[in-house]
């Protein structure tokens, strides 16, 4: 079903809040309703997206590409986003990331058995001087963790497993 069948009115009360010229204003909005239910934004959602504002379907998903916050596949309860941009490469990210996905026994872009865990490599979070560093999206939001080892991840990991 497309968006604007599921949620006409949301979809409407976005549209209203832009010119009609510049309604493709409207896409962050409209991805995040798009994102609400399921935790990613569908090939299909985009489709729908990308006609609602009229751009095209690359173009939404660039936008979802470009924002670590926006999803183009399913995942775990928690994501864990590790920085390995430039900067955070040169603090040992690479290596911080290899070793964790090591750990967990996942690779990057996968989710643990348990459907918990999904380790994903993402571009810079503002939080350069303090590599290795990751921000966890889960149920409680998002959480910055700063000059991380992979011991003290598994130790997060575990106290995630626990609380699930
Ligand atoms: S480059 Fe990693 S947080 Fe900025």
């Amino acid at each position: 079903m497309s968006l604007e069948k599921k949620y006409p009115k949301e979809v409407k009360q976005i549209l209203a809040k832009y010119p009609p010229e510049q309604k493709r204003s409207a896409v962050m909005p409209l991805l995040y309703l798009a994102q609400r239910e399921e935790g990613y934004v569908s090939k299909h959602s985009m489709q729908d997206i990308a006609q609602i504002v009229g751009i095209t379907d690359t173009e939404v998903a660039s936008i979802i590409g470009f924002y670590s916050l926006y999803h183009d596949e399913k995942a775990g309860k928690f994501r864990i986003q590790v920085c390995t941009d430039l900067p955070c490469a040169l603090r040992g990210a690479d290596e911080f990331l290899k070793n964790l996905c090591e750990n967990i026994g996942i690779q990057v872009g996968e989710t643990t058995e348990d459907g918990l865990i999904t380790i994903e490599a993402v571009t810079c979070l503002a939080g350069c001087d303090k590599a290795p560093m990751f921000q966890t999206q889960g149920p409680d939001g998002i959480k910055y963790h700063e000059n991380m080892t992979v011991d003290k991840t598994m130790e997060l990991i575990e106290a995630l497993k626990k609380a699930a």
